[in-house]
Parts: structure tokens; C-alpha cells; sequence
């Protein structure tokens, strides 16, 4: 907290410099100009000089309260510190085997593609399984998969590791008939083996445990850093002000009572406020937990590159992020959100997503 209070303040004395500097710069500016130019333009540059350090100003507050409220990311997502890149490499291979699904033509990186542009899920509503069946929930990104403590919509997983073979076996995914399968067919590809032991070199067994290693070491890899990021960790530039505007108003109308932390969701659950409005056979984590408490409750996600991962919402039902972003009018925020402001909360969303791949 100390630490966070002095480069707080060593920065603001920075800032102050910076918005003393431009004072005298408009001063010297406006002397020379008395000399030359007629007093229209002198009170042009006036202007435009007071809007900048007002602008800094407002950026400079913002940013301090969004530390506080939202916080920064973390360049390495927890538990990877024991995670190597042979590791990595591993998980990258199992994850793109389509071999490993029952009729050979899918792979996690199907419903989950993070090559190029794509932002870690098929932008389907409900994704289909290897032999075409359909699925029942939205597929979610796995882009900065490694920050949330919840792991699927229900939340019947609550680590990588534990939830990294599931899919293998799921009917509605890839279908395989056992874990052994699985096993199996991995080892029966010799390609593995040098990454095994490469990965394992004391253990380099294909086993489940190592298969689940490798998954989660490759998913934790994937950390994302936006532009939102940037304007955290002091570029103040690195948004602009209508972006500002959309945070601003994303802190004070309570966005934050739900979609909390610098993941901004991804670790809490809420019900939903009109369950109506979604597929109502499907009850959320009470299909885990059995307890009526639990009926229509779900993962708030993370609102991490929102505007790359429509269609939206664990059923997939909202195709727009303005859709999805009225729709929580139905939810607890402060107040209404009025139609203006819907379109400067997604200016901001925007700025949410990966740097290297586009909105
Ligand atoms: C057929 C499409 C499909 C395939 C193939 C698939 N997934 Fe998924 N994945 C989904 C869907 C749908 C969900 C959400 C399911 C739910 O919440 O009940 C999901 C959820 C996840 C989650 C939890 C995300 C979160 O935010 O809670 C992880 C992690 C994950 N998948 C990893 C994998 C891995 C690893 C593989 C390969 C072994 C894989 N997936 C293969 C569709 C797929
Ligand atoms: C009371 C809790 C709550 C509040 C407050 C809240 N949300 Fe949500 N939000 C959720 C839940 C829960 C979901 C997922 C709903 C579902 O899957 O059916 C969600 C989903 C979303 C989605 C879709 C994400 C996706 O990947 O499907 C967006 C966008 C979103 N919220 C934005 C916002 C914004 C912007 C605010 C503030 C104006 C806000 N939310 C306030 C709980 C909340």
C-alpha cells in the first residue's frame, strides 16, 4: 500500500510538472503572439492549452481511481510460476490434435481458435460437437483463462487442471469413449514422446496427470494485455476521451458490484435477474450443487475482449454488445443506464480487447 501511495505520488508530481510546463508554454506562447498574431488566435491557443490540461487532469484522476477500483493485471497468471515452455509447448500440441477427438476432425482450438484474429472462442451462439451435435452453452474465450477462479458457467470446475480432460470425454465436444482412449491414442502418435520428455524429463510418462499439466500450463500462457492496460500502468494517453467517459461512467453505475476485479468477472457468481429471457432448461450451477438456492445461477464473465467473443450471455442468446450491455439494466446497477450512455460503456469495453487482434 505504501509503495502504491508513493508511485501514486510520485507520478501526480510528475503530472503537476507537466501541467506547469504547458501553463508557461501557453504564457510564452501568448507574449509571442501579442507581438504577431491577432488576438483571435491568441485566445484559440488559450483554449486548446487549458482543454489539455484539463484533459490530463481528468485522465490523471481517473487513473488513480481506477487502481484502486479496478487494479492492474499481472503479466503471469497465478500457478504458472512453476510452468516451463516445454511445458507450454506440450499443452499448445494437445490442445491443436485433432486426433484426440473421436472421429479425428476436432480439436480444442476449434471451438477455442486463438490464431490470428480470433480471440479464443468460434463466435458461435452454442458450439457444435465433433459429429455435428449441438451444444448447450455459449463457448467462452480462454484468453486470460489463467485469472478466473470459477471455471465453467456452472462453476463445476474450480481449477485448469481438474477441468483440462473433460472436453476429451464430453459427448457434446470431442466425444472420446474413456480417459484411456485417450491415453491411448496419444500414445500411439510417437510424436509425442519427445515432448513428453522434453516436458517431464523426470517423468516423462504419457499419463493424465501430465496431459493435465500441459493443458493448463499452455491455457495459463495465454494472457492478454489491452489498451486498458496500457492507460493502468501510466500511459495517459492510451485511451481517449470518450474511452474515459465510457470507464468513467462503468465505476460509478456499479458494473463493478458484479463484474469485479481487473479480469472484471470471471471469479463470482450472480443469478439471473430474468431468467426468462434465457433458455429455461437450463439452471445453472444448481445442476451442480442441487441446492434450489443455485437455480438460474451463473459465472459473471469477464468482460476481457467482450467486443472480439460475441454472440454473448451462457446461452449464446444476444448477438450485439449493445444488446448484451442494455440487458443489464435488468441487473443491480445503481441506476438506469440511459440509451446515450450504452454507446460510450462500449467505447470503453473496446478497449478491453487483446492489442493484437482488432475490433
Ligand atoms: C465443441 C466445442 C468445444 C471444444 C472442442 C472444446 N471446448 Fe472448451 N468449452 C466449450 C464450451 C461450450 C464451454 C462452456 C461449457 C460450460 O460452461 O458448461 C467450454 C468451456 C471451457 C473452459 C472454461 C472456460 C470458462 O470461462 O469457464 C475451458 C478452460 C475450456 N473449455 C478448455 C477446453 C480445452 C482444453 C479443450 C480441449 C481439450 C476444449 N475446451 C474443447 C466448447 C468447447
Ligand atoms: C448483478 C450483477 C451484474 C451487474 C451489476 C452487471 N453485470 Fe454484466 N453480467 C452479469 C452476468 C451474470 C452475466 C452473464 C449472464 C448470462 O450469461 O446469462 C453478465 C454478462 C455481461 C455481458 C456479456 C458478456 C459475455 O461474454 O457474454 C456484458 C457485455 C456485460 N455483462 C456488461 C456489463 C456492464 C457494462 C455492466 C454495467 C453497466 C454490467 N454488465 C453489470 C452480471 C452483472
Amino acid at each position: 500500500m505504501c509503495i502504491h501511495l508513493k508511485v501514486n505520488h510520485v507520478k501526480k508530481f510528475r503530472i503537476f510538472k507537466l501541467l506547469l510546463f504547458l501553463f508557461f508554454w501557453s504564457m510564452l506562447f501568448q507574449c509571442e503572439n501579442t507581438k504577431k498574431q491577432n488576438s483571435q488566435n491568441n485566445q484559440l491557443t488559450n483554449i486548446l492549452s487549458l482543454q489539455i490540461a484539463n484533459d490530463l487532469a481528468y485522465a490523471m484522476n481517473l487513473q488513480s481511481l481506477t487502481k484502486i477500483q479496478i487494479g492492474s493485471m499481472p503479466d503471469h497468471s497465478p500457478g504458472s510460476e512453476n510452468d516451463t515452455q516445454p511445458m507450454i509447448n506440450l499443452g499448445n500440441k494437445l490442445f491443436r490434435d485433432k486426433n484426440l477427438s473421436s472421429n479425428q476432425i476436432q480439436a480444442c482450438i476449434t471451438c477455442h481458435p486463438l490464431d490470428g484474429r480470433s480471440a479464443g472462442m468460434d463466435r458461435q451462439s452454442t458450439s457444435r460437437g465433433t459429429f455435428g451435435q449441438l451444444g448447450r452453452r455459449n463457448t467462452p474465450t480462454l484468453l486470460n483463462i489463467g485469472f478466473s477462479s470459477i471455471i465453467f458457467w456452472d462453476g463445476r470446475r474450480s481449477n485448469l487442471y481438474d477441468q483440462a480432460i473433460d472436453p476429451f470425454v464430453n459427448p457434446l465436444e470431442m466425444s472420446l469413449t474413456s480417459e484411456s482412449e485417450l491415453i491411448q491414442r496419444i500414445q500411439n502418435d510417437t510424436s509425442y514422446a519427445v515432448f513428453f520428455s522434453n516436458a517431464f524429463p523426470e517423468d516423462p510418462n504419457i499419463n493424465l496427470h501430465n496431459v493435465r499439466i500441459a493443458i493448463s500450463a499452455f491455457e495459463r500462457s495465454l494472457v492478454s494485455k489491452s489498451r486498458f492496460d496500457d492507460f493502468v500502468n501510466g500511459n495517459l494517453l492510451a485511451l481517449n476521451r470518450q474511452e474515459l467517459d465510457g470507464l468513467n461512467l462503468f465505476i460509478d453505475i456499479g458494473c463493478l458490484n458484479c463484474h469485479s476485479g481487473f479480469s472484471m468477472g470471471g471469479n463470482n457468481f450472480a443469478k439471473l435477474e430474468s431468467p426468462s429471457l434465457y433458455n429455461p432448461n437450463d439452471f445453472g450451477k444448481f445442476e451442480v450443487s442441487g441446492n434450489t438456492n443455485d437455480r438460474y445461477v451463473f459465472k459473471i464473465p469477464s468482460l476481457r475482449n467482450v467486443s472480439l467473443t460475441p454472440p454473448y450471455f451462457h446461452d449464446g442468446s444476444v448477438s450485439t454488445l449493445k444488446e448484451a450491455v442494455e440487458r443489464m439494466n435488468a441487473y443491480k446497477l445503481n441506476r438506469n443506464l440511459r440509451s446515450s450512455e450504452i454507446e460510450i460503456l462500449i467505447a470503453f469495453l473496446k478497449t478491453l480487447s487483446d492489442k493484437t487482434k482488432s475490433n
